[in-house]
């Protein structure tokens, strides 16, 4: 089987749109999102519909989370701001979609196991998983994981990290790359090679920053976008 990744969509539907049409060029069985699919950028709810169509498999965010809580003062201001365009601009049924979103989902292709979630598996929602941890601190997050592959999102940075027999993958970001390239993220797993292939795409950003601009959101997401971090 073929297994997509993706993870961190925040609302820019010109770079969803064009992930998914590569990854329809490989012969995809599932895909699935290590949440994060709003927050951020200008199109929360022509994300989400993206996602609920195609059936993506996803977890919750501490965005998604904070558009159903509505609890995000805490949040950056600039982060905060974003969040609130996603409510305004999402409707009841969105939320409770986000609402019933799990925290973890653990699943088995080709007797393969597999355990994904938004931060890490001891703090599922805001706890990263930084590429440049060592290896006893990412033995200690795994510790308690029965998985073969360890799946999370949130640092928005593609990584790959064996621990013992068990292997820690970051899909990078699909909506708001970090790694100082402006190019949009994703990951295929292969079950029957055990290869994990990484993958960048180009997207609209003149028109994603347009639209951010357009929506009142604050320039420091169109930086993000430009300089991708
Ligand atoms: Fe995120």
């Amino acid at each position: 089987m073929k297994l997509a990744f993706i993870s961190d969509i925040h609302s820019n539907i010109h770079a969803l749109s064009e992930v998914l049409k590569k990854i329809e060029e490989f012969k995809i069985d599932e895909i699935f999102c290590c949440g994060d699919i709003v927050g951020y950028n200008s199109f929360p709810k022509e994300c989400l519909d993206l996602v609920r169509d195609i059936k993506i498999k996803s977890v919750v965010g501490n965005h998604d989370l904070a558009v159903v809580d509505k609890k995000f003062s805490w949040f950056k201001e600039t982060c905060a701001m974003g969040i609130k365009h996603s409510i305004e601009n999402l409707e009841h049924c969105d939320i409770k979609f986000l609402n019933n979103l799990d925290f973890e989902l653990s699943f088995v292709r080709d007797g393969i196991s597999f355990y994904m979630c938004h931060g890490s598996p001891r703090d599922k929602l805001f706890e990263y998983i930084h590429p440049w941890f060592t290896d006893d601190i990412l033995s200690d997050i795994v510790k308690n994981v029965n998985a073969d592959y360890i799946i999370t999102g949130h640092t928005h940075i593609q990584m790959e990290a064996a621990v013992g027999s068990q292997v820690i993958l970051n899909p990078g970001s699909v909506g708001q790359p970090r790694d100082g390239i402006a190019k949009s993220c994703f990951m295929i797993f292969d079950t029957v090679d055990l290869k994990t292939n990484w993958y960048r795409v180009d997207y609209n950003i003149k028109s994603a920053t347009e639209a951010v601009l357009k929506a009142n959101l604050p320039a420091i997401f169109i930086e993000k976008l430009i300089q991708g971090k």
